[in-house]
């Protein structure tokens, strides 16, 4: 398997928490259950995706400025989790913050897949694309 599998297999688990959260309400426990999911998932994410896949492309000239932009999203992603961890559940604007998370990891996915993918793609070599996977996939188990 190479990276970009490893990672897309991720992403798609990340959109599918994302797609019954919003159908939630109120302060239940599948909110809470499915937000706690949510939260382990980007986090862990994004730790193991920042070690295994923008930090080799933090050096190269060709993939230096995705890797920044790539990071400072997840930290805007980290914003939204810390807005929702201080939102009280039972109230309208969770839903709402809810959404703009949604809509954040969305953008992120997609801009990860059809533009820092392809570029990556060109700079790292074909053993560095599974080792970095075998490195994501480990780094993900333990994180559990
Ligand atoms: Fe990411
Ligand atoms: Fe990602």
């Amino acid at each position: 398997m190479k990276i970009f599998e490893a990672l897309r297999q991720d992403h798609d688990k990340q959109r599918a928490l994302m797609k019954v959260l919003v159908d939630t309400e109120g302060d239940s426990a599948v909110r809470a259950d499915f937000y706690k999911q949510l939260k382990e998932e980007l986090t862990n994410h994004a730790t193991a995706e920042e070690r295994h896949f923008y930090s080799p492309l933090m050096q190269e000239d060709e993939t230096v400025e995705l890797s920044r932009h790539g990071v400072a999203e997840h930290h805007e992603i980290d914003e939204l989790l810390e807005e929702l961890d201080n939102t009280d559940m039972a109230s309208s604007s969770w839903l709402s913050v809810m959404k703009q998370l949604q809509d954040k990891v969305l953008h992120h996915l997609e801009e990860e897949e059809k533009e820092f993918f392809p570029q990556a793609g060109k700079t790292l070599s074909n053993t560095e694309k599974e080792q970095l996977a075998d490195g994501y996939v480990n780094e993900m188990q333990e994180l559990k």
